[in-house]
């Protein structure tokens, strides 16, 4: 099965179809630019809660959105995949493709993975391009392992599981995330606040008249 999947992209035989259906059209359908923001941080540090927080705000602005979340993920596309280093750039991988894919059809895309990498956050941006947000959920180890949410950290402290980020498996902070959130100082409202009031800067969406 490889090896077919391997010549169909060596080939000539593929060819490029292009949509009949353009992005300023979608744009005009959906009331708001595409975007995909893209959470990182640590097992435990927020990722999917303020991701969602955010995701019930833009719904109910009426935005069409979708959120690609790690755990999930894995249950179904990524399931064939473990933690090792090479298992992590490939879900990573994987996750800039179809955010891509549901960038060009117009949503708001979420993603919430460790994502610990430094290089795989850049080809993602680069795959992405401008439209890439990356929002660093900055939790201090020794917080998430206090929160210990799935206790995954304590077993981790007891060999129990390999190649555990922050403890046996490194994570890699963002150098200059477009989005630092820092969620020892803030409620889980107040993030979700200014992820949306970055997007109303960015002109993603528009923001909301006061009046
Ligand atoms: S990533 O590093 O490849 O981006 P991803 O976000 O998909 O990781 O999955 C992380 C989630 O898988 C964690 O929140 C945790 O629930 C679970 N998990 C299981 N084993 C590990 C591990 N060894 N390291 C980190 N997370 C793990």
């Amino acid at each position: 099965m490889a090896n077919v999947i391997d010549s169909a992209i060596n080939s000539n035989n593929i060819v490029w179809h292009n949509a009949a259906v353009t992005a300023a059209e979608r744009r005009a359908m959906h009331g708001h630019n595409p975007c995909v923001l893209w959470y990182t941080g640590l097992s435990g540090s927020g990722k999917s809660t303020i991701a969602n927080a955010v995701d019930r705000l833009l719904f109910e602005r009426g935005c069409h959105t979708y959120l690609l979340d790690g755990d999930n993920v894995r249950h179904g596309l990524n399931r064939d995949l473990g933690f090792d280093d090479a298992a992590r750039v490939e879900n990573i991988r994987r996750i800039s493709e179809v955010s891509r894919l549901m960038l060009d059809a117009g949503l708001i895309v979420g993603t919430a993975f460790i994502s610990p990498f430094i290089a795989d956050r850049a080809q993602a941006r680069a795959l992405i391009g401008p439209h890439f947000i990356e929002v660093f959920i900055d939790t201090p180890l020794a917080e998430c392992e206090k929160r210990d949410p799935k206790g995954l950290y304590q077993k981790a402290r007891a060999g129990e599981i390999k190649h555990f980020t922050g403890i046996s498996s490194p994570y890699e902070a963002p150098q200059k995330p477009e989005l630092h959130l820092k969620t020892t100082e803030l409620t889980i409202a107040g993030a979700a606040a200014q992820v949306l009031t970055y997007l109303e800067q960015r002109q993603i969406i528009c923001a909301l008249d006061m009046e």
